[in-house]
């Protein structure tokens, strides 16, 4: 993708969480050179800030996801079973925009609609080795009633809605007459390992660089901020 595409997008995200009455950290709006020069850890080892993905596909509007971390603790805390075991994320999924079908190895998620569409979730279970079972009925929690679906099955969530997503459920999702301001509240966040697409393709976008970055994004911490 080319960095004004993704400077656009961001924009556009930005008015669209807003608009909701979601308000961002300040250091959601800081430059990158402002950034580099607080170079504050807490942020960029914690992979805070911006997310914009098109899993290296170039077809963002069909494949897809914008996404922003607000916090995200240390996997050593949930090693040791106290502490800073959480995460959250403010995210979008735009109508008709693939979220691909994956599940996560360490983290449990609950996805909420905060509003916007509907979103709808495909649902598998994991076999023993992990990978998707075609056969096995579907059974997860949403907001304290356990649902069940057969396998693949379709849930949908309605404004105020959520789904609490154990490891190892495998899921995709995408929105349906509108775009969706969608959270997640989580265990601690990794996404350089935490993710098993059942396609090939990558976690992150690629970025051709066409005007400078209006913000940088989590990807682009290790390049843009090492020195
Ligand atoms: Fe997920």
């Amino acid at each position: 993708m080319k960095r004004s595409r993704i400077n656009d997008i961001l924009r556009e995200g930005n008015d669209f969480i807003v608009s909701f009455g979601y308000v961002m950290p300040p250091f959601a709006y800081w430059s990158p050179e402002e950034l580099r020069a607080r170079n504050p850890k807490g942020i960029i080892e914690a992979r805070l800030g911006w997310d914009i993905t098109d899993y290296g596909q170039e077809r963002f509007d069909e494949l897809g996801l914008f996404l922003f971390t607000a916090r995200n603790g240390r996997a050593a805390d949930l090693a040791r079973g106290k502490g800073m075991l959480y995460a959250e994320k403010i995210m979008i999924t735009r109508k008709n925009q693939l979220s691909p079908m994956h599940r996560h190895v360490v983290k449990a998620e609950d996805i909420i609609n905060r509003g916007g569409g509907t979103l709808v979730l495909e649902l598998f279970m994991p076999d023993a080795e992990g990978n998707i079972d075609t056969q096995a009925s579907v059974e997860v929690p949403s907001d304290g009633v356990v649902r069940e679906l057969p396998p693949g099955g379709i849930l949908k969530l309605e404004p105020g809605e959520s789904i609490t997503l154990l490891p190892g459920v495998w899921h995709g999702f995408w929105a349906e007459k509108a775009d969706v301001l969608v959270g997640e509240v989580s265990t601690v966040n990794d996404d350089l390992t935490d993710n098993i697409f059942r396609d090939k393709i990558g976690r992150f976008s690629d970025i051709e660089e066409d005007e400078p970055p209006l913000h940088l994004l989590v990807s682009d911490y290790e390049k843009w901020l090492s020195s």
